[in-house]
């Protein structure tokens, strides 16, 4: 699946592949700041909402949430040195206590405490997460940059522009939103 998923990013984003490492299913690539933002507001992130970042990075999505949108959140991340950076990011923000950093396979997470769902993967992974996605409770929102869910039919698809996009040939961003049904 490994090996699949670094096939699939040579195939569709080679600058992705080339940061790629092997061992990982995804290579770590920022959503810029404005376009977190963007995530967040098309899920309509709010107090109360729970948010899970799957491949949570530097855990900019997660801050943000919870330092912006006054939410709780949880970012799962393999590769430990970024979730170290996540939980220093977090106490400079002031939003430690809110913010919770695992280093751990997003494919072993239990994604049922959460009211909103997001992640910058890569399709064959979005595709290998779709029963999980599709168990979580009714009412939570998905929000999924640059790759959708195959043949899930998105609520609304948000495009931004992105002028220093480091790969690809469009300098934007596309956002898919879901929501859960029961
Ligand atoms: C494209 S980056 C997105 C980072 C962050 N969510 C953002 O949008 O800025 C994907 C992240 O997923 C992490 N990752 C890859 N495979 C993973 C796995 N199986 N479990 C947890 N994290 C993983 C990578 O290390 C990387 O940091």
């Amino acid at each position: 699946m490994q090996r699949r998923a670094a096939a699939t990013a040579l195939l569709l984003a080679p600058a992705w592949a080339a940061r790629a490492q092997t061992d990982l299913d995804v290579p770590f690539v920022v959503t810029p700041d404005h376009v977190t933002r963007a995530m967040l507001d098309l899920a309509a992130v709010k107090p109360g909402d729970y948010l899970i970042d799957l491949g949570s990075g530097d855990g900019r999505i997660v801050i943000t949430a919870a330092h912006q949108y006054g939410a709780r959140g949880l970012g799962v991340e393999i590769v430990p040195d970024l979730v170290a950076k996540s939980r220093d990011n977090a106490r400079r923000a002031g939003v430690a206590d809110r913010t919770e950093f695992r280093v751990q396979d997003l494919f072993e997470t239990d994604l049922r405490p959460a009211t909103v769902v997001t992640m910058y993967l890569l399709p064959e992974v979005n595709m290998k997460l779709r029963p999980r996605l599709r168990a979580l409770r009714p009412g939570t929102r998905i929000v999924s940059h640059d790759w959708d869910l195959g043949d899930w039919q998105p609520e609304r698809v948000v495009t931004i522009d992105v002028p220093d996009k480091a790969y690809g040939r469009e300098k934007l961003s596309r956002l898919f939103l879901w929501t859960v049904r029961a």
